[in-house]
């Protein structure tokens, strides 16, 4: 079974990320701004994308491609500043068709925001942001930067690739199983 990791980010973090699975697993990965990258040519997929102001940065790829993707076991990690619950769920739901948020597996990063790395106007965003925000931490967070980016964080989706390869081994077993029994049977 042939997987492939699908990433969209705009600060490094999520690339960054993106790196550490390919050293993990061995699979190919593509940034969706590139023309190949096409998801149809893969059986199970692991889509990375960054949180900017409530969004998935990756919503319209996956929209102009979901012929490729719909059909398929699915990943999505996201790498945000909020923790996982129901605030990044909401997001989530608002990015990507209903169908397929209802059917992937969702992996929860957490990335880093270094103000220094980004324009006075995103800064006045963020700003404006921390002002409308009634959870301290996340205002902090705003207000301040922050920096969550651990190795460590991509081993639920380690598992999740095993898993994934070795349900599609044993099936192919089965597969083969089947034929030479019914072989058998004529
Ligand atoms: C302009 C801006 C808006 C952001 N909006 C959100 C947000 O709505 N929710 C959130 O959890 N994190 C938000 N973040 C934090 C990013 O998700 C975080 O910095 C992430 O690591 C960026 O990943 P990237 O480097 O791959 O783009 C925002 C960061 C920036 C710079």
């Amino acid at each position: 079974m042939t997987g492939a990791i699908f990433f969209s980010g705009y600060y490094g973090c999520t690339a960054q990320f993106a790196c550490w699975f390919v050293e993990a697993t061995g699979l190919p990965v593509f940034d969706v701004n590139d023309a190949n990258a096409d998801p149809s040519n893969y059986d199970f997929l692991i889509l990375g994308s960054s949180v900017i102001i409530y969004k998935l940065t990756i919503r319209k790829w996956v929209k102009g491609n979901l012929a490729g993707i719909e059909n398929k076991p699915v990943i999505l990690f996201t790498v945000s500043g909020a923790p996982p619950g129901p605030k990044l769920d909401a997001w989530i739901a608002d990015s990507l068709p209903e169908d397929l948020t209802l059917k992937l597996e969702h992996v929860a990063l957490r990335g880093r925001l270094n103000l220094k790395e980004v324009s006075w106007w995103v800064r006045l965003i963020l700003k404006i942001g921390a002002w409308k925000n009634d959870n301290p931490e996340a205002k902090k967070h705003e207000l301040e930067g922050f920096d969550f980016m651990d190795k460590s964080s991509i081993e639920p989706i380690k598992k999740l690739v095993q898993q994934f390869q070795s349900s599609q081994a044993t099936s192919s077993k089965q597969v083969g199983h089947t034929q030479v029994t019914s072989e058998r049977n004529t």
